[in-house]
């Protein structure tokens, strides 16, 4: 009677016959972070293992992720000049639409998902046009801005767009934008749940996007909040996005599981990067065995709810499950 449980945990046949969740590489998306220039591949000192990198260096690291099976990646743009509203990004020759257009030359096989928002192209870091009277984010000057970056990713040949700026009304916008232009099978995937978390840190090294003043609790939400977390994405899901996300993952657990039995959409979970970076710190310190944390967190999600993973662990988890 006492072996209730224990009885189906002997054998490690059987063990692996009645495991619930899987995890797989088809579950994740690799971020990448492009700047300028030839040659370069810059490791950031805050996120060991995450570099930035020239457009010539994606290309071959497009070669390397192939091989250990990830064709998805999630591109990230640091441009040369920014200015109040973040012109690059409205450019077709900026630096995430020359990107778009050399990976797919080189690698027409890897999916490429861009993120879709500004706070890396402003030069106040804020994720769109301010507002001069309340110092914050114009929403709807914003999303129009939204709508014409979306549409220089879909010209670039993206197969994927995320918006991430938290805007009342961005995916309206953008599948308008995008629709008009005749990218009626663009699919979008919106950061519908998007915290106000203390996590981006180590994202905002690498991507150079802090904001010079404030910070962004006027757009993101509140990490207390429950209710509004599942009205966010359900709201998302209304506009017409395809694919829902809550975003960090690790700490918002319940949120996932909140939101997945809220819809019938595909949902993903971002591994964001200070929650990579605390595994990695803690595993260079000895404190933990960094393979195995690594893989319980992932599979945490996916018990959570998440259909797909962005993470920076990609690599190193495709290496271990071909194993
Ligand atoms: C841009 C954006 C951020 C992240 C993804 N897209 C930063 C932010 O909102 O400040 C964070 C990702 C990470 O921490 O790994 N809006
Ligand atoms: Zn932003």
């Amino acid at each position: 009677m006492f072996a209730r449980f224990r009885r189906k945990r002997i054998h490690p046949v059987l063990r692996d016959l009645l495991q619930e969740t899987h995890l797989s590489v088809n579950d994740f998306i690799y971020p990448l972070f492009v700047k300028s220039g030839v040659g370069i591949k810059e490791e950031v000192g805050s996120m060991p293992g995450v570099f930035q990198m020239s457009i010539d260096e994606i290309v071959k690291e497009c070669d390397a992720l192939k091989q250990l099976g990830i064709y998805a990646i999630i591109l990230f743009g640091i441009p040369d000049v920014k200015d109040s509203v973040g012109s690059d990004a409205m450019c077709e020759h900026g630096i995430i639409a020359q990107t778009v257009r050399a990976v797919k030359a080189a690698h027409p096989e890897m999916f490429v998902v861009t993120d879709l928002c500004f706070c890396e192209y402003t030069d106040h870091g804020h994720c769109g046009v301010l507002d001069p009277v309340l110092h914050t984010v114009d929403n709807d000057i914003t999303l129009d801005n939204l709508a014409r970056q979306a549409v220089v990713h879909a010209k670039a040949g993206v197969d994927l767009i995320a918006p991430s700026g938290m805007m009342d009304g961005m995916i309206t916008a953008i599948r308008a934008g995008l629709d008009n232009a005749g990218f009626v099978n663009l699919p979008v995937m919106s950061y519908s749940t998007k915290f106000a978390s203390a996590y981006y840190g180590p994202f905002r090294d690498v991507a150079e996007s802090s904001p010079s003043f404030g910070d962004r609790r006027s757009y993101q939400m509140n990490p207390a909040n429950r209710n509004e977390a599942i009205a966010e994405s359900l709201e998302d899901e209304k506009e017409g996005a395809d694919i829902l996300m809550v975003k960090p993952a690790l700490a918002y657990l319940d949120i996932v599981r909140d939101v997945k039995n809220n819809t019938t959409l595909p949902l993903a979970v971002y591994n964001v990067s200070g929650e990579y970076a605390m595994l990695k710190m803690a595993g260079r310190a000895g404190v933990i065995d960094y393979d195995k944390v690594m893989m319980e967190t992932l599979m945490a999600f996916k018990r959570a709810g998440a259909d797909i993973i962005i993470t920076y662990h990609a690599k190193e988890a495709a290496i271990l499950l071909q194993q």
